[in-house]
């Protein structure tokens, strides 16, 4: 069974239509990614799911549980991650301050330790635990996102462009560390600007054109594809 399920979306903002007719989804510990060019509604996509978009059509299960029109911490609360694409964490508190911020859902008793477990996945944030997040580099900041997400330990996570902006040495560690993520047992939608890298993480993509799926396939099919190549991964080639 699917972890998630998107079945004829529609959705936009407002009574704008920006993504129509969407079909995808993610199975049990895959990475699946959706690629396409700006302004084609991946983004959108991921906050239809979070309940930040208005869906108008359609149907989205998690776990095969319908969760249309749920609140964002709903939706946090049943096991579902999201790190958005701007804003991701507050600059002004340090490393340590966000994540406790993080676990927000949990006991004031459990957050010490949840803290520390991600610690462990992220030991370059230990190390710059009382930093203010607003002096990290890019792909610190990142890595410290992305562990923000996990500390309330989510069965899915969404991520928007996690490796925007970053030099490719980061591009890579974030890469690699999206992979560890899925395998202790996380389900990974990953958005991404460097098509190419994210598919050759991936174990499946949707191309996304004009807020439509274009193209759907093994992440390996669409790398080989010439043709998506040329249309969809000269940026990242
Ligand atoms: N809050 C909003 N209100 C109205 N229109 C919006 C809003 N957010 C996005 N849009 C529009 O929806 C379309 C899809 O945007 P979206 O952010 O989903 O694209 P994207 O594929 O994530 O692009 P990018 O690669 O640039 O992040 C764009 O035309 C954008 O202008
Ligand atoms: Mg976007």
């Amino acid at each position: 069974m699917s972890i998630l399920e998107l079945k004829g979306v529609d959705s936009g903002y407002g009574k704008l239509v920006i993504v129509r007719g969407v079909e995808i989804r993610v199975g049990d510990r895959e990475v699946v990614t959706i690629i396409g060019p700006n302004g084609s509604g991946k983004s959108t996509v991921l906050k239809t799911i979070m309940g930040l978009a208005n869906l108008m059509a359609g149907e989205i299960r998690f776990k095969g549980e319908l969760i249309n029109g749920k609140r964002p911490h709903e939706l946090a609360s049943i096991g579902i991650g999201y790190v958005p694409q701007l804003d991701n964490v507050f600059t002004s508190l340090t490393v340590e301050e966000n994540l406790e911020m993080g676990c927000y859902l949990k006991p004031k008793s459990q957050v010490r330790e949840l803290v520390e477990e991600v610690y462990s996945l992220f030991p370059v944030l230990k190390e710059r635990a009382k930093e203010r997040a607003g002096n990290l580099s890019g792909g610190e900041r990142q890595m410290l996102a992305i562990a923000r997400a996990l500390v309330l330990k989510p069965k899915l996570l969404l991520l928007d462009e996690p490796t925007a902006s970053l030099a490719p040495k980061f591009v890579a560690k974030v890469l690699e560390k999206i992979v560890e993520v899925r395998d202790l047992g996380v389900s990974i939608l990953l958005v991404e600007q460097n098509a190419k890298k994210a598919l050759e993480i991936a174990d499946r993509g949707y191309v996304m054109a004009a807020g439509r799926v274009v193209y759907e396939g093994d992440a390996k099919d669409i790398l080989g594809n010439e043709e998506l190549s040329k249309m969809y991964l000269g940026k990242a080639a």
